[in-house]
């Protein structure tokens, strides 16, 4: 059993190491051509300064993306290797376009991006989610190039976006064109990577907000809590709710906006938790605290468990990335939250905000199949991911402190692991051969 940990290991080590070498060649590469004079520069970070969007067309010339910073001066680089190499398990071929369309505001870095996903059927509850938040948003649009028309899907985003004044203010539309449905996850992280403030919100796209928790998280109304949010250490969950009749979960115009009127439709039975025949999904949320909770309470999850999928409000630099290697329905979205789990970040629950989804008809066969795929793949990956934080917290030797709680609890629940985790020691004294 241990042996077989150690070959993982020893895998993920050399991954790490080649991923190390690639970017240090990179970074070597792009110093050489900074000019003689540019003073000596530590090597991160690099920003995005400009991209040219007039120039870009589907067929269109090679993009270029201009890093620029003090210490590496102004360097083009084609932009589909930084993205090949930011989005590598993207399935190719595959095409992706950041800003196909860019919001004319300007945003206040402090401010909350919604991140979601659209396909093109959704476009009408995507500007209804625009209409409602009137704030920064970024969404990655797929199209499937096999299936779809194209330039006809374009042209009728072009309109929606040409006759509607929120959209051109407030929404980036970041475009992946390939024959690939559900590449949630990387979708995710495009939409994240090109957000424009420094906190997002990982949201579903059919979600109706009901509450204005983008105000209430601006205002910092709990300064302690804030605090942990900037620090990257914490996500704020907004509860998710859904209606029992299908029906009435259709009419978003009589959705509740206040939590006395939610509680009213909860002791009804009209509404309920999100998805309350799959509670793992969202139970770690604790709604009878949130019942309970009195009004600008802010609590913290505790009963986590690795299902668990809330939507949270987070820093867009420091938390892990969604694992790209979830592709389908089924563990995806569960990953992104183990994994900030795992890197030792808390959740924290407002308790005055909620959202409610808005019922549609899902795909079900789709997901079905794709559900028992990934159950196998969510199961190795949350073993790699054990391995991967312990043996990062054991070498920062902090092993014993409260940022690696979560993954010791979590990661204990696994076979094997509570045994390795008390030989670690050993395994850290380990290097790969090169
Ligand atoms: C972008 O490209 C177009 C067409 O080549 C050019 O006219 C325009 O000046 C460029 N804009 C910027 C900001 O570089
Ligand atoms: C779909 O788009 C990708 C990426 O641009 C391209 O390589 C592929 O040939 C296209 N496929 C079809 C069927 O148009
Ligand atoms: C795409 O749809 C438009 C409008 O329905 C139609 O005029 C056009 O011929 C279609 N193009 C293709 C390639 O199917
Ligand atoms: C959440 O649901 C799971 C699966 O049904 C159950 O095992 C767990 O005890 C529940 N947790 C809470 C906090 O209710």
């Amino acid at each position: 059993m241990i042996l077989r940990h150690i070959q993982r290991l020893t895998h993920i080590l050399a991954a790490i190491y080649v991923v190390l070498s690639v970017l240090f060649t990179t970074s070597t590469l792009l110093s050489s051509s900074s000019t003689a004079e540019s003073p000596p520069r530590s090597r991160w970070p690099w920003s995005f300064v400009s991209v040219n969007f007039t120039t870009l067309q589907l067929s269109g010339p090679q993009t270029q993306l201009i890093l620029q910073s003090p210490y590496l001066g102004h360097h083009a680089i084609d932009e589909s290797i930084i993205l090949s190499k930011a989005f590598p398990h993207l399935m190719k071929p595959s095409q992706i376009i950041p800003y196909y369309y860019r919001a004319e505001g300007n945003f206040d870095r402090e401010d909350i991006t919604i991140t979601s996903l659209v396909t093109s059927n959704r476009f009408e509850i995507l500007a209804r989610l625009v209409e409602r938040y009137q704030g920064p948003i970024s969404v990655t649009l797929h199209i499937n190039n096999a299936t779809e028309n194209v330039s006809y899907l374009l042209d009728s985003l072009h309109r929606l976006y040409a006759t509607t004044e929120n959209m051109a203010k407030y929404v980036d539309v970041h475009l992946v064109l390939d024959t690939f449905d559900r590449q949630f996850n990387t979708w995710r992280n495009i939409a994240r990577l090109f957000a424009r403030t420094d906190y997002v919100m990982m949201l579903d796209v059919d979600f109706y907000l009901c509450t204005d928790f983008r105000e209430a998280v601006r205002r910092r109304w709990n300064k302690d809590v804030w605090k942990m949010l900037s620090s990257g250490r914490a996500a704020f969950v907004v509860p998710a709710f859904e209606y029992i009749r299908y029906e009435e979960g259709r009419e978003f115009r009589a959705f509740p906006r206040t939590k006395k009127h939610l509680m009213q439709l909860v002791r009804d039975r009209r509404l309920a938790m999100f998805h309350e025949g799959w509670p793992a999904g969202h139970n770690s949320t604790d709604y009878e605290r949130y019942y309970a909770a009195r009004p600008g309470e802010v609590y913290k999850v505790t009963q986590f468990q690795s299902s668990y999928e809330p939507y949270t409000i987070f820093r867009k630099d420091g938390p892990p990335w969604c694992d790209e290697r979830f592709i389908g329905y089924g563990g995806n979205k569960a990953a992104c939250l183990f994994e900030m789990w795992l890197s030792g970040m808390s959740f924290y629950v407002l308790s005055d905000h909620f959202i409610i989804h808005q019922n549609h008809l899902y795909e079900e066969d789709a997901r079905k199949n794709e559900r028992r795929f990934n159950r196998k793949i969510y199961a190795e990956f949350k073993e790699e991911a054990c391995l991967r934080y312990l043996r990062n917290f054991h070498e920062l030797g902090i092993l014993k402190t409260p940022r690696a709680k979560n993954a010791i609890e979590e990661c204990g629940k696994m076979k094997g692991i509570p045994r390795l985790i008390t030989q670690v020691r050993d395994v850290s004294s380990f290097r790969p051969r090169c």
